[in-house]
């Protein structure tokens, strides 16, 4: 028997929507705490003698810095696997490396492209799984984005986010964001790169609105928010992507339509000049290195939630 998750079922956290919507409040909470101890010097070990996994099979500079030194701060430590570097790359089947791997440590963080790879490796694991990001989710980003708009404007329910850009990961993890938390999401793609109607299924206005113009879609928001235009795994893609996008920048003018205490978003890597430009990014009403920071905070309280459940 593994000694992780000694309280409870094990849970995963492959998609937004595995959590309810008072566990995401939990979380959230949480961070802040141990955001604010870890600010103050504190000590706050509750994983001690615990051991993460974290398997990359694409880039990471975020996912693994914070999930790193978090799963460090709170007093475990990390093994850091890649494809390249494991027998991933020499085609060990997912559903072994999971069973072995799951018998060593007591969470594992993937990033990898297809949700059923890591749904088939959370089928065969015996200790948490968390989703570092898929083809079809970020649910990590997507904790630390609210987080960080709890933080700079207070709760996100009945609130109007802004997405401009690709239909991606982080698009489809706002959406369940919207669903779970009670906030609207707007959202603005170039034909062709589209949310996928058999994806999103029948969602009230209250929860999403697209829109052909961008700038309607910025059009009274709370948060404005963007990507890549390419993700990971599409670089292929490239050429189309920067001609069918170029209209897709967030900017000053788009800034203007939302609210005037409205926040900007990214998750990064950014490219200044496409999806987003300078003036934007860096300017007065972007939270961009505050979301990222975030990945930390938001991570640990993840970590710890899965393996002991709620401390209060
Ligand atoms: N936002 C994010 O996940 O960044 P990395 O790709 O650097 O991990
Ligand atoms: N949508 C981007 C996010 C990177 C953190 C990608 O998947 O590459």
């Amino acid at each position: 028997m593994s000694a992780a998750n000694p309280t409870g079922p094990l849970r995963h956290f492959l998609q937004l929507r595995d959590f309810s919507e008072d566990e995401i409040h939990y979380v959230i909470e949480r961070a802040r705490l141990i955001k604010d101890k870890f600010k103050r010097y504190q000590p706050h070990h509750t994983l001690h003698d615990r051991n993460l996994a974290m398997v990359f099979e694409k880039a990471s500079t975020r996912t693994r810095v914070s999930f790193e030194a978090g799963m460090y701060q709170l007093g475990g430590s990390v093994i850091y696997l890649t494809t390249e570097g494991s027998q991933l790359g020499r085609s060990e089947p997912i559903e072994d490396t999971a069973r072995v791997i799951s018998r060593m440590v007591d969470l594992v963080m993937i990033r990898t492209f297809e949700q059923t790879r890591i749904e088939r490796f959370a089928a065969h694991s015996r200790v948490p799984v968390i989703n570092g990001l898929t083809n079809e989710f970020h649910p990590c980003q997507i904790l630390a984005d609210i987080l960080t708009f709890v933080e700079h404007r207070g709760p996100i329910r009945g609130k109007t986010v802004a997405w401009i850009g690709d239909a991606n990961n982080m698009s489809y993890t706002w959406l369940q964001a919207a669903e779970l938390l009670g906030f609207t999401l707007h959202v603005s793609a170039p034909a062709g790169y589209r949310l996928d109607p058999l994806r999103v299924g029948q969602q009230p206005a209250s929860v999403l609105r697209e829109f052909d113009d961008p700038l309607e879609a910025c059009r009274g928001a709370d948060l404005v928010t963007t990507d890549v235009w390419t993700s990971m795994g599409y670089e292929t893609e490239n050429e189309a992507r920067r001609l069918a996008f170029a209209d897709w920048c967030v900017d000053a003018q788009m800034m203007a339509a939302a609210q005037p205490d409205a926040v900007f978003m990214h998750c990064l890597p950014a490219h200044r000049g496409e999806e987003v430009t300078g003036e934007v990014i860096d300017g007065p009403q972007s939270v961009v290195w505050d979301e990222a920071e975030n990945r930390l905070h938001v991570q640990k309280a993840l970590m710890e939630f899965l393996l002991l459940g709620r401390q209060e």
